[in-house]
């Protein structure tokens, strides 16, 4: 499927604050709990000072992308598909994108995944991740596609 991206500004807040209730409720539930205020917090917290941007699908706001560039990795945050849109491969091309973009800049890709999400461990070990260390509940993970 084609997408592009877009810089979010905070016009797009609302729409990705609940893109992250509803896809990552579950998962966040199982591993910490969900206090809403705390969510809000940190999610304001995160959008000051990370990259985010809007993936559009079909003229739809379809996802959010939020990527760190690190001196020594390019570093996913969180990628979310809204759920009418997952299993597309969506995903799985803005993932390789993103790993294409950190390679031409000799950077491997970094991310980390919870237990309490396996599709997304699978998603990301069929793509070429492989485990690093593991910092409980956070599984690291890394794509040294750079290195060929
Ligand atoms: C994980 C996610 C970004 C993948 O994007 P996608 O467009 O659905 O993925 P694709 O269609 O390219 O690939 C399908 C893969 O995604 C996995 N997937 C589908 N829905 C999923 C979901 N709700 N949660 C986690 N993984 C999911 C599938 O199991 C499949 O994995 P496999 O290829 O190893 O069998 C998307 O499903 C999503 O937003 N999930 C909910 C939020 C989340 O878990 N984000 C990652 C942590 S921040």
């Amino acid at each position: 499927m084609e997408y592009r991206l877009r810089p979010a500004s905070e016009l797009d807040c609302e729409f990705l604050f609940m893109l992250h209730s509803t896809t990552m409720r579950d998962v966040i539930e199982t591993t910490w709990g969900w206090d809403e205020t705390w969510q809000r917090t940190d999610f304001d917290r995160r959008f000051a000072v990370q990259n985010v941007s809007i993936i559009e699908a079909t003229s739809f706001d379809v996802g959010g992308l939020w990527i760190e560039w690190k001196p020594d990795s390019l570093y996913i945050h969180e990628i979310q598909i809204v759920p009418d849109y997952q299993d597309r491969g969506l995903g799985t091309a803005v993932i390789q994108d993103v790993v294409g973009q950190a390679a031409s800049r000799m950077l491997p890709v970094e991310l980390s995944v919870v237990p309490a999400n396996p599709r997304a461990k699978h998603l990301y070990e069929r793509l070429g991740f492989v485990m690093t260390s593991v910092e409980s509940p956070f599984i690291q993970m890394r794509y040294d596609a750079h290195l060929g």
